[in-house]
């Protein structure tokens, strides 16, 4: 146990953490150079395609050092602020973080929330200066800023490239020599945290977990604490370029164990397993709840496919420990599930992988952030929904979620910065320079205004120059009203809205100009209307066809025909029928593009 280290790499979103973890892979020929790919480690479609980590990935690497061999269980965990509850589960596997920065950015905001967390469960922390191959690479100001940042001496921080091998060495000496080994006692009782799971197929689910205290065996009965359940260890291995399995495992290590579990309920991230026969006192205190940001209904497309739906959310679940849902009806759309999400680029792939792992094909709804409600008896009410919005004469004041928010920005940006906090109802707390030309910056902002488009908009006005991370700090007073949408008349719960009433009217008026541009036409008129309680405040329509797009073809080339007919056919892809309009996907988000 005195040759593990387990640790994992951290940063700001592209500062080359996945880059950095090919080159110790190749370094230690864990990987055979035939083998490699680039960001080797980001094996989901979805990830190689939008060139974003997703998930966390645990690789195994042994590592000759100083006459000894060294066993080192990495875990690359994702950038983005959507994924920051994978960054906190896998330090919960470690003892070290490797805190990537890009030394041609410098520090950002992910670059401190991440070590923040890293800190926060006792990590030790090796700083490393990537990227020093790029030619307008700053290494000094960019050292100047860590050391105030993690108050280390600048003869800590390593400098490396990820595209050169400039400093892989260097890392991997670092990580044996400074890294402690895990504490924990081979002999005790077994404790072993889940940190994280799959589902497969034909193997069952599989479980990723790190050995606090005890061994497993192959074969042993083992208890999952939170249900209770009991299991054989049918496998247990390692985790290295593919699985490798191993007859024991001891505190201190990284593995995965698999035991013919079908049901996705039973596995629960955050719990311990132990022994039938010899089981632990306690369990490992598991991780903090998730707390979901933005919420939206998903419904599949075919009302037939809800229960397959249920069961794809489960076994996406196993994998995304950060996805909540529970059951919701719409008088629109029928059976589907309220789902949280960390923000939209997660509500984005959860839709994604559950069209591209599971097959389903999903509508989401009108996104919208939790608000609460005092009733006129002091009770308080959580709206996870516009359709859960009381009536106002049922309550006396409703509240919405306020977040604290760090932006780091070159100087020049500052005050377009603060325009458009301050035209998202923000209130500007504090500004620090962190060089004389970057500044950081901090906001409270209602959530509702900053969690649908605020990023883009803040790179846009600073030319990508600005990185942004919140957090929750509670609930404040405000002044929200139900925005209602109706087609030809009848009212579309899965359209409606809960905005500010400054802002309402003009909102009423886009989202009905929106929708009209992204309803399809069909062979009648829609009036698309938007309402406050019972007053109209806009309206607008979609004109009939003037004539049957088919009859166009009568007479005229089959092929072009059959073309048009499958066309029209995947064009119904996502699409509900509500009453007699069809609403495509886009129009569910639309309250996106508003302003
Ligand atoms: P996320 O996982 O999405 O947060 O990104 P990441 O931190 O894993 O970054 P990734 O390794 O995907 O690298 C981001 C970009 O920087 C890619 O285009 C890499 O090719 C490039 N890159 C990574 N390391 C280096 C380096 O040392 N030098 C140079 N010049 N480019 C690099």
């Amino acid at each position: 146990m005195k040759n593990i280290r387990n640790f994992c790499i951290i940063a700001h979103i592209d500062h080359g953490k996945s880059t950095l973890a090919d080159r110790l892979l190749e370094f230690t020929s864990t990987v055979a150079k035939r083998d490699m790919q680039a960001q080797l480690l980001d094996n989901m479609d979805l990830e190689r395609e939008r060139g974003i980590t997703i998930k966390s990935h645990a690789i195994q690497m042994q590592y000759p050092y100083k006459g000894e061999i060294y066993t080192l269980n990495l875990i690359d965990t994702p950038g983005h602020v959507d994924f920051s509850y994978e960054v906190s589960r896998s330090i919960a596997a470690c003892e070290g973080a490797l805190l990537i920065v890009d030394a041609s950015q410098g520090i950002e905001a992910q670059t401190i929330s991440n070590l923040y967390l890293a800190i926060g469960a006792d990590l030790e922390i090796i700083p490393v200066l990537n990227k020093i191959d790029l030619p307008h690479a700053m290494p000094e100001e960019v050292t100047d800023e860590i050391v105030d940042l993690i108050g280390c001496e600048p003869g800590d921080i390593l400098h490396a490239s990820g595209k050169t091998g400039i400093g892989i060495e260097a890392i991997l000496n670092a990580i044996c020599d400074r890294i402690p080994a895990p504490k924990g006692d081979p002999e005790a009782p077994l404790q072993a945290l889940i940190f994280d799971s799959v589902f497969n197929s034909y193997r069952g689910i599989e479980v990723l977990f790190r050995i606090k205290n005890g061994t497993m065996r192959k074969g042993d009965k083992v208890k999952f604490m939170a249900t209770g359940k009991e299991y054989g260890a049918d496998e247990i291995g390692i985790l290295g370029l593919n699985q490798e399995p191993r007859q024991e495992m001891g505190a201190g290590n990284v593995g995965y164990l698999i035991s013919g579990i079908k049901e996705a309920r039973e596995v629960k991230v955050g719990d311990t397993i132990t022994h039938v026969n010899r089981p632990t006192a306690e369990a490992i205190q598991g991780f903090a709840d998730v707390k979901p940001m933005v919420f939206a209904g998903i419904y599949p497309v075919e009302t037939t496919e809800y229960e397959e739906l249920r069961s794809s959310m489960e076994k996406l679940q196993l994998n995304d420990a950060s996805l909540v849902w529970e059951p919701e009806t719409s008088v629109a759309l029928g059976f589907g599930f309220r789902c949280g999400f960390l923000g939209m680029l997660h509500m984005e792939i959860v839709q994604e992988r559950l069209e591209r792992e599971f097959n389903m094909t999903v509508i989401t709804t009108v996104p919208s952030v939790q608000f609460h409600a005092i009733g006129t008896k002091d009770q308080l009410l959580t709206i996870n929904a516009p359709s859960e919005m009381p009536e106002p004469n049922l309550i006396k004041l409703i509240e919405e979620p306020f977040i604290k928010a760090q932006i780091i920005t070159a100087s020049e940006y500052v005050g377009p910065i603060i325009t458009l906090c301050m035209d998202k109802r923000g209130i500007i707390k504090g500004q620090s320079y962190l060089t004389s030309e970057r500044v950081e910056m901090t906001f409270e902002l209602p959530l509702s205004e900053i969690v649908f488009d605020f990023f883009d908009k803040l790179k846009t006005i600073s030319r990508g120059y600005a990185s942004l991370d919140y957090e929750l700090i509670g609930f404040r007073e405000a002044d929200m009203v139900k925005l209602d949408v109706m087609l030809n008349g009848e009212k579309v719960d899965a359209l409606s809205a809960i905005v500010h009433r400054s802002k309402s009217y003009e909102w009423g008026k886009r989202l009905c100009e929106k929708l009209r541009e992204l309803l399809p036409r069909q062979m009648f008129d829609i009036a698309i209307q938007a309402s406050i309680g019972q007053k109209i405040i806009a309206r607008e329509t979609v004109k009939a066809l003037r004539k049957n797009v088919i009859a166009k073809c009568y007479g005229g080339d089959i092929s072009r025909k059959r073309k048009l007919l499958e066309k029209q056919k995947e064009g119904k892809k996502r699409m509900r029928s509500v009453g007699s309009v069809e609403i495509p996907q886009e129009a569910f988000l639309a309250v996106l593009k508003i302003d």
